[in-house]
């Protein structure tokens, strides 16, 4: 314990190493000891832990904002980028133009070229009896996806996965020089596509980039940096998450075969086993809010303007709720309660195109293998994401 760390501070340490089960170990501690718990690693934030309290703070927005920070470690050099930095009302126009080019039947839409795309990349995998299935799959499936649902140039995919995927690398390592200099990778793509849509809309419809641009909040167009900060966030939102999933479930299945099994004999309870990977390895735990009057929780007092991390992690393994936390059970009763998409106006536009990509991946990965196991360590995500960057895997 360090002498001048002050009460607040010692509640728990973010920046410790990490394996790919020590994060729950310590959340399960502190849902115990300390459910509202306070530290000053990673510039200093509140953790809400239990899943009460991570609703109530995603679900009330007029209470928790997201326009002073969204995120923790926070992001602070560059502008604002809707939806997730702006609250309602100024937030409400980004996902309405959104929404509906994420609806469930659009999101199916891309099944065939992402399983497609699957077989291609598990290819070379299968010949060579195996190999990195975060990096050698689950970082191109969701880019791939993306950029057909963005109706990106073909050409331009590869930059999206090095400087995708080197925001990623960049945050983990926590080198603020380079994690400037690959966001900015990102924005130069943003203001691109914006671009060349401005010069050749598509239909609005099927485009979300020229569904922004013909969006209308009280009769104006919305904010020119504003729509290029959207298109730069669900550049990153949008191809995150369903990498880390992927790399997860494939280090449960290795540690459990007979349910490896179980799916390969029957896919059609993949959906189901899907919502329960999801609770037990929700891919997140870094969105944050500020609250904007003080705000009682755990018998703590949160002052305005301090960030509250809503580990949504940790909420979905609360043992008040999902009995057994730690167990895979397939078909839980309360399944759909689970706060992997997050609640309240800011819960994510993406839920049909992850689910989506995550059935596709974990179908093919079954049928191109007998059996699949761990074969070297796998290495872990830190804030904001929480789970899997790599996992080598042997195929039998
Ligand atoms: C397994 C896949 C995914 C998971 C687990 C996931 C999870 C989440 C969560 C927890 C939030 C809430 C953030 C908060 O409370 O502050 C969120 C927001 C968001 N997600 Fe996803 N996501 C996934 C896939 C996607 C995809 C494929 C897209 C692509 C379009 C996407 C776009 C977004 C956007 C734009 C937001 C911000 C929404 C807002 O602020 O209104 N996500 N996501």
């Amino acid at each position: 314990m360090q002498p001048f760390m002050t009460e607040l501070a010692q509640d728990f340490d973010p920046e410790v190493p990490e394996d790919f089960d020590s994060p729950h170990i310590e959340y399960a501690r502190l849902r115990r000891e300390c459910p509202v718990a306070h530290t000053d690693g990673l510039g200093g934030f509140w953790a809400l832990t239990r899943y009460e309290d991570v609703k109530r703070a995603a679900s009330d927005s007029s209470t928790f904002i997201t326009s002073v920070q969204n995120v923790v470690p926070k992001v602070a050099y560059t502008g604002r980028r809707p939806p997730l930095h702006l609250d309602p009302p100024e937030h409400t126009p980004y996902r309405k133009a959104l929404n509906p080019l994420l609806s469930a039947e659009r999101a199916e839409m891309f099944a065939g070229r992402a399983r497609e795309l699957t077989r291609h990349l598990l290819n070379p995998m299968v010949a060579k009896g195996g190999g990195d299935i975060c990096v050698e799959l689950s970082s191109y499936l969701p880019v791939h996806v993306f950029g057909e649902w963005m109706r990106m140039p073909e050409e331009w995919l590869d930059t999206l996965h090095d400087a995708g995927r080197a925001f990623i690398l960049a945050v983990h390592s926590n080198v603020p020089e380079v994690m400037k200099e690959t966001s900015l990778k990102l924005y130069d793509m943003a203001r691109a596509l914006i671009a060349l849509r401005h010069e050749h809309p598509q239909d609005p419809a099927l485009d979300p980039t020229t569904a922004l641009i013909e969006a209308r909040h009280e009769g104006q167009p919305l904010p020119d940096e504003l729509l290029v900060g959207t298109v730069r966030q669900v550049l990153v939102v949008g191809i995150v998450a369903p990498m880390v999933m992927i790399g997860n479930i494939c280090v449960h299945l290795s540690r459990d075969k007979a349910l490896q099994q179980k799916l390969r004999a029957d896919p059609s309870l993949i959906p189901a086993a899907l919502e329960e990977f999801l609770r037990l390895y929700t891919p997140y735990r870094g969105f944050a809010r500020t609250a904007v009057c003080p705000v009682e929780m755990g018998g703590r007092t949160i002052n305005p303007g301090e960030a509250i991390a809503l580990i949504y992690a940790s909420a979905n393994r609360d043992e008040d709720v999902f009995p057994d936390p730690d167990e895979f059970i397939l078909d839980r009763p309360n399944i759909a309660q689970h706060l992997a998409f997050g609640r309240g106006p800011h819960n994510c536009p993406g839920v049909h195109l992850g689910r989506m990509q995550l059935r596709v991946a974990i179908e093919e990965i079954l049928a191109a293998t007998t059996e699949f196991e761990l074969d070297g360590t796998v290495t872990v995500s830190r804030w904001p994401e929480i789970g899997a960057l790599s996992v080598p895997l042997k195929f039998t």
